[in-house]
């Protein structure tokens, strides 16, 4: 992929397709939500993941245009909405940020932030007259969100064959360490996936228990793979949960820990237990264990770097990566379309 640093930016007006699918607690007051004081929980790396390449556009470049999604909106939801993170990243980023609520408007700033984009149908059905709009108003694409790169949508596969297409600063070191860990693996190579987003993982986990020695899975994912007697491979190990469902039980820390310590490559995406609501125990030993353990460790996705920021954990990883079904797809081997669209070629 072509990286950004080829290029001369000066005088050009840039697309910035970022990472903002991050958690945002809401404020009340009065009982009443209040969207104007609203506090990033600590998932704001992916945010502050864009600060190198957005500098970098800003000497001498005209214009930058950030765009992305929060969630999974159907249709427009106001607790979805990008302009709860302009305070959050006009601090985090060191510039003053413009909320355009109208994404197919010139920019109205030197830096704008559309409105999420999976508000507008034609961002996830790929829609081409949707790309055509959104790239109109810019000289150049940057994918800037590695963690959306498993995504076939508009802003990912179709704005980068419209317009010149570049792989952002940090993209680039994502994509460059998690190559080195696919491409040399270290065994015994240990995977271990919570949370839920049943949807990404089983075939994430299909995928990785060719490559990998062992899968170790928690989170709400045993429940429903014990609920839909979900096939799976030999290598693959299901914690058993406590009894209210919501922790993997000790005898699973234990188990899961001790494999853990043995390997010489780990690569973690999910939380074990529902920690946002104080079911932390089990998540908290894997990453002891992580600690404990001579390997390499890469970390990814969005709910687990909270868990890491949360409890000041980010330094027990030797990698992480704002990807989590996107790091899983490309430790599997899957080629992304969002990185094959980048052209190589300066
Ligand atoms: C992620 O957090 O994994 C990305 O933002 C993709 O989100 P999605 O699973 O809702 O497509």
């Amino acid at each position: 992929m072509r990286s950004l640093s080829e290029l001369e930016v000066s005088g050009k007006r840039a697309f910035v397709r970022a990472d903002l699918d991050v958690t945002i607690e809401e404020h009340r007051q009065g009982g009443e939500r209040d969207f104007s004081s609203e506090v990033l929980t600590e998932g704001v790396l992916r945010l502050a993941r864009l600060k190198q390449t957005v500098d970098y556009l800003l000497e001498g470049g005209d214009s930058v245009t950030i765009a992305g999604h929060i969630g999974r909106p159907i249709g427009e939801s106001p607790s979805l909405s990008t302009s709860r993170l302009v305070q959050a990243a006009s601090k985090l980023l060191g510039t003053d940020i413009e909320f355009q609520q109208d994404i197919f408007q010139r920019p109205n700033n030197r830096v704008v932030l559309l409105e999420n984009l999976r508000f507008f149908e034609g961002e996830t059905t790929n829609d081409p007259e949707f790309a055509n709009r959104l790239a109109s108003n810019a000289d150049f694409y940057v994918n800037e969100a590695f963690g959306n790169s498993h995504r076939e949508h508009a802003s990912m596969v179709t704005i980068p064959r419209l317009l010149p297409a570049y792989a952002g600063l940090n993209l680039e070191r994502e994509v460059k360490v998690l190559s080195e860990a696919l491409n040399k693996p270290a065994h015994p190579f240990t995977v271990i996936i919570g949370g839920a987003k049943i949807d990404t993982k089983i075939p994430a986990i299909k995928n990785l228990s060719s490559v990998a020695d062992t899968i170790l899975v928690g989170g709400v994912l045993p429940k429903e793979i014990v609920a839909d007697s979900i096939p799976l491979p030999d290598n693959v190990e299901v914690a058993q949960l406590s009894e209210n469902g919501l922790d993997i039980t000790t005898n699973s820390q234990e188990r899961f820990a001790e494999i853990i310590r043995r390997s010489n490559l780990i690569v973690w995406n999910g939380a074990m237990g529902l920690f946002e609501q104080g079911h932390s125990a089990g998540t908290k030993a894997i990453v002891v264990a992580v600690k404990d353990s001579q390997a390499f460790s890469i970390a990814g996705g969005g709910q687990t770097i909270e868990f890491l920021a949360k409890y000041n954990l980010l330094d027990s990883f030797s990698f992480v990566s704002t990807g989590g079904g996107a790091m899983l797809a490309f430790l599997a081997g899957e080629k992304l379309q969002a990185l094959q669209v980048i052209p190589n070629q300066p």
